[in-house]
């Protein structure tokens, strides 16, 4: 049992700069969690305050349902992977991996069994008889997450593993980690994860839930799917997703009986479209008598194409050419809407549709109203 209990979790450091702001966070034995947010949103703080490094500030803090608020880092039952790796470089690969065990007082026969066997789920065995300094970054991060698992934790908690190597061994490390989080899990000796990262391509790849947190505070606790489907506000939204996500303001009018938006220029620009919103949309708009209304209206870049939908379900707009992104299958299309930018995301094949590939060219854009986003004004919160 090793479930992470988070309720009113606050940071206030001894300068009196408060980074945590009240955090409530279950998560559940053997969940794979990801904590994701811009730089100084305070991940690490709070991870930190999970392993014991960190002094909690105000709150309770569970781990399998043992307040620990006041236990040293060694008796949580956890196992951090750093950055840095921070392998011992005087010792070979299996004393690295042994040391901690040998210090606890383990059996000898039992620090070389756990040994062997975090070597073969990591696939290292070959690497047991070396010095760090003989391992490439991708072996030696191995290495000190094999460390973390011969503890035999209740929670792994991981602070930005992977951003000192390089891109394709991070993809490849991803697959990796979730796979050995999965097969400990089936093998009936599951350990609860906590993830950090700054890249939303990990958080959305890894995670089986994702915390994004703003500020030290936290802005939406959700499946991938559901975060990037249903941002809980405009930060969520602009967070997840690569493009991301479109956002402008929209004055809310009607034109006959449809209810839409007009994107709003910059001052003194060019007006934006009019788009009419799906009537289940337009009926989720609160009610404001009298007053124009603000909002701030969202569209994902695949949402938006060179040709009309064969369904019916996009609204044709005039649009300019900005540039062009070649991805190799698809295409970021960067185009304006009166003055206002806009990504398009578009299979290379329909390239062509723009005839002219000239800056400013003349172009039309379709939009599939039925996928956008609506947000309030001034606080950014989903309304439909
Ligand atoms: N010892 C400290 N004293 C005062 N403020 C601190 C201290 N450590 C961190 N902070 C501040 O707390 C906030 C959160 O820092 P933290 O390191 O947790 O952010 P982070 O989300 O991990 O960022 P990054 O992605 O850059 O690693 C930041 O504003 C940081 O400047
Ligand atoms: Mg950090």
């Amino acid at each position: 049992m090793a479930a992470l209990s988070l309720r009113k979790i606050e940071k206030t450091y001894p300068n009196g700069f408060k980074a945590v702001h009240g955090v409530d966070l279950e998560v559940r034995d053997g969940e794979f969690m990801v904590f994701v947010g811009p730089s100084g949103c305070a991940k690490s703080t709070l991870l930190r305050m999970i392993a014991g490094l960190e002094r909690i500030t105000g709150g309770d803090l569970h781990i399998g349902g043992q307040r620990v608020n006041d236990l040293p880092p060694k008796q949580r039952g956890i196992a951090m992977v750093f950055q840095n790796y921070a392998l011992y470089p005087h010792m070979k690969v299996a004393e690295n991996l042994s040391f901690g065990l040998k210090l606890a007082g383990t059996p000898k026969a039992e620090v070389q069994q756990r040994v062997q066997e975090a070597a073969r789920l990591l696939e290292m065995e070959h690497l047991l008889d070396r010095y760090p300094k003989q391992l490439s970054g991708g072996q030696a991060q191995r290495v000190a997450v094999g460390r973390a698992i011969v503890k035999k934790p209740g929670v792994f908690l991981f602070d930005e593993p992977l951003s000192n190597l390089d891109a394709k061994l991070r993809a490849s490390m991803r697959v990796r980690l979730t796979d050995l989080h999965r097969t400990l899990r089936e093998q009936g000796r599951g350990a609860t994860a906590v993830y950090v990262t700054h890249d939303q391509v990990e958080a959305m790849t890894m995670g089986e839930r994702i915390c994004v947190l703003k500020d030290g505070v936290i802005q939406q606790v959700d499946t991938p799917t559901a975060l990037y489907d249903r941002p809980a506000n405009a930060f969520v939204a602009g967070f997840i997703g690569s493009p991301e996500m479109n956002i402008h303001a929209a004055d809310v009018s009607g034109q006959g009986d449809v209810i839409g938006v007009r994107l709003r220029p910059t001052d003194g620009e060019l007006p934006g479209p009019w788009l009419p919103l799906p009537d289940a949309t337009a009926a989720a708009l609160p009610e404001r008598a009298g007053a124009p209304q603000t909002v701030r209206f969202g569209l994902r870049p695949e949402h938006i194409g060179l040709r009309a939908r064969a369904d019916g379900r996009s609204f044709a707009v005039a649009a300019r050419l900005r540039s062009v992104e070649h991805m190799g299958n698809e295409v970021f299309v960067h185009l304006l809407l009166g003055s206002l930018p806009v990504t398009a995301r578009v299979p290379a094949e329909d390239l062509p549709l723009l005839g002219s590939a000239e800056r400013g060219a003349a172009c039309t854009a379709h939009l599939q109203m039925t996928a956008c986003h609506l947000f309030d004004a001034d606080s950014g919160v989903r309304l439909c």
